[in-house]
C-alpha cells in the first residue's frame, strides 16, 4: 500500500510506501525537503499538512503549540496513513531546491584537536580531507562517532570562509558516547561528517541584531559573529551569553576580538548561579538581563541554547515588541545535541 503526497505550491506529487515518512519518500524520489536530525528534534523539516492524515510515531518535540494549531508537522516524523497534501512554505524551500534533490553529503575529516574550554565544554576541530564544505553561518552537521552507527548533531562554529575546517563546540557528558570518543581519540582519527543542514542564518534587514546564547549554544552565533565581522557588518549587534558561573564562560576574549571587527558591538556575559563580589557583569537569568537592558526591542533575534532558555526568552521578546517572524532560534537537547529552529 502506498499513499500519494501532493506538494504545494509546486503541484507535484510522489508516493510514500507503507510506513515511510514524508521526508523518506521525498528523498527516495530525488526531491528535497529541508531536514537536519531526521528524528523529530530540530524542526528543520516542518511542512504544513493541508489535507489528509499522518501518523507521528517518532519524536516531534520540535513542534510548538502554535505549530500544532496551524497543522504544521515534521516531515521526518510523519507517516501518511492516507493520501495527503502538504504545503512546504514553512520549509523555506524554493522550487529549484525541491526538484534538485538533496545536496548535503558525507565528508571525510580527521580529528585535529580537542581543547577543553570549561570543565564540560570542548572545542573540537576536524579538518576536511575531501572538502570544501560550503555552508551558511548558523547551519549544523551530523557527526558519526567512529566505530559506531551513532550520529550526533552540532552547530558549526567557524566562519564559512574558513575552508576545509569543521569547528564544533561540544557539551561533554560523563556517559555520553561522543564525549567518550573525544576523551580517547587520537589526533588524525577519521571522522565522517554529514551536512550541512538547517535553516538558521542571519537574515538581511536593517534592524539591529540581538543574539542570545546559553552553554554550548554559543556555536552557531559565534559562526554568525565571525561571518558578520568578516563581511564588515554595519548593523548594531548585541550578544548576551548566559552561563552558571565565571568558570562556565568561555571564549570571552575571542568574542571581544571578533566584536572589534563589527562597527557597533555589545557583549554581555550573564552569570545565573554564582559570581564573586567583583564580577563586573550581569547576573541572574539571561532573560532578566535583557529585560533590564532594554524594555523595548525592535531587533532581529537569534538564539541558541537549552529549551528552557528559549521558552523563557520568546514571550519576553514578543512582549518587548519583537515581531514573531524576526525571532530565529535553535534549541538543543543533551541526548542528541540537536539544533532546531
Ligand atoms: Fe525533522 Fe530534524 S529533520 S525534526
Amino acid at each position: 500500500m502506498s499513499y500519494k503526497v501532493t506538494v504545494s505550491p509546486f503541484s507535484h506529487s510522489f508516493e510514500c510506501e507503507e510506513g515511510e515518512t514524508i521526508l523518506e519518500g521525498a528523498l527516495r524520489h530525488s526531491l528535497l525537503l529541508k531536514y537536519g536530525c531526521k528524528h523529530g528534534g530540530c524542526g528543520t523539516c516542518k511542512v504544513k499538512l493541508v489535507d489528509g492524515d499522518v501518523d507521528e510515531p517518532g519524536s516531534s518535540f520540535a513542534l510548538t503549540s502554535t505549530d500544532r494549531a496551524e497543522e504544521i508537522v515534521l516531515a521526518c516524523a510523519s507517516v501518511p496513513v492516507e493520501d495527503c497534501e502538504i504545503d512546504v512554505e514553512p520549509n523555506n524551500l524554493t522550487e529549484e531546491e525541491f526538484f534538485s534533490g538533496d545536496k548535503s553529503r558525507c565528508y571525510s575529516t580527521v580529528l585535529a584537536s580537542v581543547d577543553l574550554l570549561t570543565t564540560d565544554i570542548a572545542r573540537v576541530r576536524l579538518d576536511i580531507t575531501d572538502g570544501p564544505m560550503p555552508f551558511v553561518a548558523g547551519q549544523f552537521v551530523n557527526v558519526e562517532i567512529p566505530g559506531t552507527a551513532l550520529v550526533r548533531t552540532f552547530s558549526l562554529a567557524n566562519c564559512p570562509s574558513q575552508d576545509g575546517v569543521v569547528e564544533l563546540i561540544c557539551k561533554l557528558y560523563p556517559d555520553g558516547a561522543f564525549s567518550r570518543f573525544l576523551a580517547e581519540a587520537a589526533p588524525g582519527t577519521v571522522v565522517k561528517v554529514f551536512g550541512p543542514y538547517g535553516q538558521l542564518k542571519v537574515h538581511l534587514s536593517h534592524r539591529p541584531i540581538l543574539m542570545i546564547a546559553g552553554g554550548s549554544g554559543l556555536a552557531p552565533l559565534l559562526s554568525m559573529l565571525r561571518d558578520l565581522a568578516a563581511k564588515g557588518c554595519d548593523r548594531p549587534v548585541s550578544l548576551f551569553f548566559g552561563a552558571r558561573s565565571e568558570a562556565d564562560l568561555y571564549l570571552v576574549a575571542e568574542i571581544r576580538e571578533i566584536g572589534a571587527g563589527i562597527a557597533e558591538f555589545e557583549f554581555y556575559p550573564v552569570l545565573s548561579q554564582s559570581w564573586t563580589q567583583d564580577w563586573p557583569g550581569e547576573t541572574g537569568m539571561v532573560t532578566d538581563a535583557i529585560r533590564r537592558w532594554r524594555p523595548e526591542l525592535a531587533h532581529d533575534v537569534y538564539m541558541c541554547g537549552p529549551p528552557p532558555m528559549i521558552d523563557a526568552a520568546v514571550p519576553l521578546l514578543l512582549d518587548a515588541g519583537v515581531r514573531p517572524r524576526n525571532v530565529y532560534f535553535d534549541a538543543f537537547t543533551p541526548a542528541a545535541q540537536t539544533v532546531a529552529i
